[in-house]
C-alpha cells in the first residue's frame, strides 16, 4: 500500500493506494502542516484498520509538504512535485492524457498534461480562498455552506452590470444577458443572496475564461476540473454558460478534492 498526502493552503488530503486503485480517503482543515498531515494519516490508519506495516512509503506533495522533515512515523517518506501530483492525478481519474487541468483550491493552478511531461501554464489567486475572503467582509458569511444556501435565492441583475444594461443589440457571440461588468451595476437595494451569487459567478467566470484560453492554446477542446472547487453546483452552471460559448467542455472528477494526493501517491519516487 502507498500512502499519498497534499498538505493544500486549507486542506490536508490523505489517500492510499494499492494495485492502481484508491482504497481510503481522508481529509482534515490544514492548521499547520505537521498536525494535519499526521491527524489526517492516523485517521486513515485508525479508521479502515490499516496495518502499518502494510504500506511501502508516503509520497507528500502540498505548499504544507517542505514543513514536514524526514519520514513519518518510521515509513519511507518522499516529497513530490505538485503539478505533476495534480496532471497525474487527472489523467489517472479521466484515463486520457493530453489534458488541460483547471485545479480550483484555495487559488487556482492550470496545468497541461501528458505522459512524456507535465506543463505548469499558469494560474490565478482567484479560487475558493477569494469566495471565502469576499463573503466574510462583503455578507459576513464564513462558511462555504452558508454562502451556497444564500446564493441559491440571489439574483445576479442586482449586482453585475449585463450587456441588456447597456445595449439594445447583441455583441459579437455575447447574447444580451452576458456580464459586462462583474460587480459593475451594484444596487443599493441589492441583498447578501445577491451579493453571494455574484462572488460565486465571478470566481468562476474568471476561472472558465483562463481555462478556455490555456485549453484554445494547448488545442484541447476540454478542461478537467479539479480541487474542492470542482464539486459546486453553481459554479459549475457558471462553466456551463462558458462552455456553450466557447465550445470548450468541463469534466468533473469523482472525488476531484482527491486528485492532488492520489496523483502524489502515483508518482513513481527512486
Ligand atoms: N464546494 C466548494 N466550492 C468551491 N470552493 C470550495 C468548496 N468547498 C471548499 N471550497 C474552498 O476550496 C478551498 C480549498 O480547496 P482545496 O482543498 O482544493 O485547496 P488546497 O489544496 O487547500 O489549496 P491550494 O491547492 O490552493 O494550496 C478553500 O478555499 C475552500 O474554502
Ligand atoms: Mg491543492
Amino acid at each position: 500500500m502507498i500512502i499519498g498526502i497534499d498538505i493544500g493552503s486549507t486542506i490536508t488530503k490523505v489517500v492510499s493506494i494499492r494495485e492502481n486503485t484508491v482504497i481510503n480517503r481522508v481529509k482534515a482543515r490544514a492548521t499547520d502542516a505537521v498536525t494535519s498531515a499526521t491527524g489526517a494519516f492516523g485517521k486513515l490508519i485508525l479508521e479502515n484498520d490499516i496495518d502499518i506495516k502494510d504500506i511501502q512509503k508516503i509520497n507528500i506533495t502540498g505548499v504544507g509538504a517542505s514543513r514536514i522533515r524526514g519520514n513519518i512515523f518510521g515509513i519511507e517518506t518522499r516529497k513530490v512535485d505538485e503539478f505533476s501530483s495534480i496532471g497525474i492525478g487527472a489523467m489517472f481519474q479521466v484515463q486520457r492524457e493530453n489534458i488541460v487541468i483547471a485545479n480550483i483550491g484555495t487559488g487556482t493552478v492550470l496545468i497541461y498534461a501528458n505522459k512524456q511531461k507535465i506543463t505548469h501554464i499558469g494560474g490565478s489567486g482567484v479560487g475558493g480562498g477569494t469566495i471565502l475572503g469576499l463573503a466574510k467582509k462583503l455578507i459576513q458569511t464564513n462558511t462555504f455552506n452558508g454562502i451556497m444556501d444564500l446564493a441559491a435565492g440571489g439574483d445576479l441583475s442586482h449586482v453585475d452590470l449585463l450587456l441588456e444594461d447597456i445595449m439594445e443589440t447583441e455583441l459579437s457571440f455575447l447574447g444580451r444577458e452576458s456580464t459586462a461588468a462583474n460587480f459593475g451595476k451594484i444596487l443599493d437595494t441589492a441583498k447578501n443572496e445577491d451579493i453571494a451569487l455574484a462572488i460565486l459567478n465571478m470566481v468562476y467566470q474568471v476561472i472558465g475564461m483562463l481555462s478556455v484560453f490555456a485549453a484554445q492554446g494547448k488545442g484541447s477542446a476540454g478542461v478537467v476540473v479539479t480541487g474542492s472547487g470542482s464539486d459546486n453546483p453553481i459554479g459549475k452552471k457558471t462553466l456551463d454558460v462558458i462552455s456553450g460559448m466557447y465550445g470548450i467542455n468541463f469534466e468533473f472528477p469523482a472525488y476531484a478534492e482527491y486528485t492532488t494526493a492520489i496523483g502524489a501517491g502515483l508518482i513513481e519516487t527512486p
